[in-house]
Formats: structure tokens, sequence, C-alpha cells
């Protein structure tokens, strides 16, 4: 047998040789429109930190209010001695603001997936997958022994074709069907209006991963449920709080009952030291401050921005326009070599292969935010139609 390095060398190579190897690059400056990496000024257009929030000030002071107040860390999982008052308060707020019954929160988008999917089915149980959920909402479901069914992406009959299938098979099990509102590597909305009424028809159960919507869709910017009026009707609501919230970690909201039993079977909630007083703090205040006349104008300022690029662009495949703009290039070689002539005009925009999407879909992911200025855009603009990119 090879040592282990000797082996893990020769992995190395395999994914380097098909052109998806990865590699971090430190950021010397806070996120923002303009980051600093390896003493370089770049032009980002990679974060999704959409309403420019990773950076306020608001959101830095509750934070350091609660360093100061709670100390650096939090001690141990919730249900040991860890449920810190800033735990609860981010809780509260986020149960009132998508206007649900109670909410959990978690260290993690991803722990929020494995523990809620987990608790919830166990290998009796089916669930049914939109084809481009996020990596965590797959690992999830593998994880909890459900039996998997997918359905093309968006795609309402083939959805009803698996559920038709539940109710031959289904003999007791519980079947929940999962997708996100707005998909984080395509930026396209799910019918999700159409969704709730199929999940209605068969009995099923709804989970709707709103990481790339909340903040920044509906009157009270919940989400893409509250702009297409079914929030309501979604059992089991999920985000992240590192998003357009500007902090870190993750939610459920839904019935007291829902988070009670999720306190008592999430595992990565249970088995996990709560997140960090500073986390939940900056959250809480990241909710106020969407919920603010400051936060409609950020919602309104990006969706300028989103216009802007849009109206640019070749092709446009609906009427929905999100902050995620993929600029699809195919192959995942070039992808890159796209990526690294952008950062040589000081611009840059992650190249994304795959597994994070499928082989031969590599592409420059776009990410606009409301921090992004008109001439930032321009720019951006600019440098495609050198690269002959998207434009
Ligand atoms: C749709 C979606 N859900 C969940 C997650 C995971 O969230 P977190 O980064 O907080 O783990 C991500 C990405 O980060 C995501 O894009």
């Amino acid at each position: 047998m090879p040592s282990l390095d000797a082996d893990l060398k020769q992995r190395l190579a395999g994914i380097r040789s098909q052109g998806l190897i990865r590699e971090l690059r430190r950021v010397d400056s806070p996120q923002g429109t303009h980051i600093q990496i390896g003493g370089q000024a770049l032009l980002s257009f990679s974060s999704n930190d959409y309403l420019g929030l990773a950076h306020e000030l608001r959101l830095t002071e509750a934070a350091i209010k609660a360093v100061e107040t709670f100390g650096a860390g939090s001690g141990a999982s919730r249900l040991i001695s860890g449920s810190l008052a800033p735990h609860h308060e981010l809780e509260e707020t986020l149960a009132h603001f998508k206007d649900t019954e109670a909410a959990l929160s978690f260290s993690s988008g991803y722990a929020t997936a494995i523990g809620t999917i987990g608790a919830l089915l166990n290998r009796d149980d089916i669930v049914i997958l939109d084809k481009l959920v996020h990596a965590c909402i797959v690992d999830a479901a593998r994880l909890s022994g459900a039996k998997i069914r997918v359905f093309a992406h968006n795609d309402l009959d083939d959805l009803e074709a698996k559920l038709k299938w539940t109710e031959k098979v289904q003999n007791g099990a519980h079947v929940l069907v999962v997708t996100e509102s707005v998909f984080s590597m395509d930026g396209d909305a799910a019918p999700l209006p159409e969704i709730v009424a199929l999940k209605e028809k068969y009995g099923a159960w709804l989970m709707v991963d709103e990481a790339h919507a909340t903040g920044l869709y509906g009157k009270k910017r919940r989400g893409l449920a509250e702009e297409l009026g079914v929030g309501g009707q979604i059992e089991i609501q999920m985000g992240t709080l590192g998003k357009a919230l500007g902090a870190s970690g993750g939610y459920i909201c839904g019935s007291r009952t829902l988070i009670d039993f999720l306190v008592n079977r999430a595992r990565s909630f249970i088995f996990s030291t709560a997140p960090v007083p500073a986390a939940s703090a900056a959250a809480t205040a990241g909710i106020h401050f969407v919920q603010s006349p400051d936060g409609e104008q950020r919602q309104k300022l990006l969706q300028e921005r989103i216009k802007q690029l849009n109206s640019k662009l070749k092709t446009q495949n609906s009427k929905f326009q999100s902050a995620i703009i993929p600029l699809i290039v195919g192959n995942e070689t070039r992808a890159v070599g796209a990526a690294a002539t952008l950062r040589e005009q000081n611009i840059f925009v992650p190249a994304i292969r795959y597994p994070t999407v499928a082989r031969g879909k590599a592409r420059l992911r776009v990410t606009l935010t409301a921090n992004h200025s008109s001439e930032d855009v321009s720019q951006l603009i600019r440098a495609l139609e050198t690269l002959g990119i998207g434009l």
C-alpha cells in the first residue's frame, strides 16, 4: 500500500489534470466589493453578501457588543450549557421576520440541512429533491437513509410523476419534497405556488431553502415564498444567515412543534457547540437592517445593478432576475482560464466547476451586491466584452 501522502498526491494530480483543482486564496481585507488578494486590489463579484451587510457598522458593532458581554466562545452545545441570550434573541427575531411560530438557528446552513432532514426522515421514508438542490441537501438526504427520488430541475410534471409513484409504494412512509427558492449556481427561481399545490394534492411535506432569497424578495424581504404568497404553506422554511443577512449560520422557521422536535432530534444541533455569540448577534442586527427602510433601499439598489448587467446579457433564460448570474463556459479548464484573465484585469469572479455543477457545465458565477456601483458593473461589462463571454 502506498503511503498516505503518495496516494493523495496521485489523486490530486488526477483532479488537476481534469481542470478541477481548488486552492484557497488568502484575502487580506474585509469582504466587500473591493478585496485584497496577494497584494492585488480586486473588484469582486464573488460573495453572497448580496446587501453588503457583512462589513456594515450595525452588524460589526452588534458582534463587538456580544463579545464584550458574552465572550468569544459559547461554551458548549446549547442543550448542555451554551444557550446564550443572543441565540434566543436571534430566533425570536427570525420567527417574527418570517412570520412563523418559531425558529431554530444552527452553526451553518450545511448543518441546518443535515440536522433537519436527518431528524424528520428515516430509511422507511421518501425524500424528493430538485435535481439542482445544494450539496448540503443531497448529503442530508443521503445521511437520513430515506429513499431518494430526484425530479428534473423545476419540472412540475416530473415532480408529479414522483409524487404519484409514492402513492404506490408509500405504505405509511413520510414524503418530503425539498427545493431551493432561488438556485445557488443558476440564479433561477422555483415555481413555488405550483410545488405547494402538488405537495398538498399528494399530502407530502415541503421544505424550501431560501438561502439565496431571504432578505431579497417580498415586501418584507422575507424571501421568494413571501413574494409568491405561499410562505404560510411551507412547513419547513430553511435559510442561511451568511448571505444577504451578512453574518453566518443557518436556520429553520416553522411551527413551534417542528422547532421543539428539532431541538430533540436534530443531531447537528444537539451534538455541536453553539455558534459564537458574536455570530448570532450580528445575524440579529442583519435581520433588523433588512427590515428597516435601509434594507428596502439596499434591495432597490441591488435590483438596479441586476437590471444593468442583465440588459447586456446575450441570453436571458427567464423573466426572473436574481443577483446570481451564471456565464456558462462549459469546459472546466476554459472557465479557470477565463477567471484568470479577469484577475489580470483586477476583477475577481470565481470559476465554478464539477462537483459544484455538472461536468461540462463550468461557469463564471457573477454575484452582484447592493454595494456595487454602476461604474463597477460597467467595468465588469467591459472586461466580459473583451473576453467574449456572456455578452
Ligand atoms: C442553497 C444553499 N443552501 C445551503 C448552503 C449552506 O449554507 P452555509 O454556507 O451556511 O453552510 C448554501 C451555501 O453555502 C447554499 O447555497
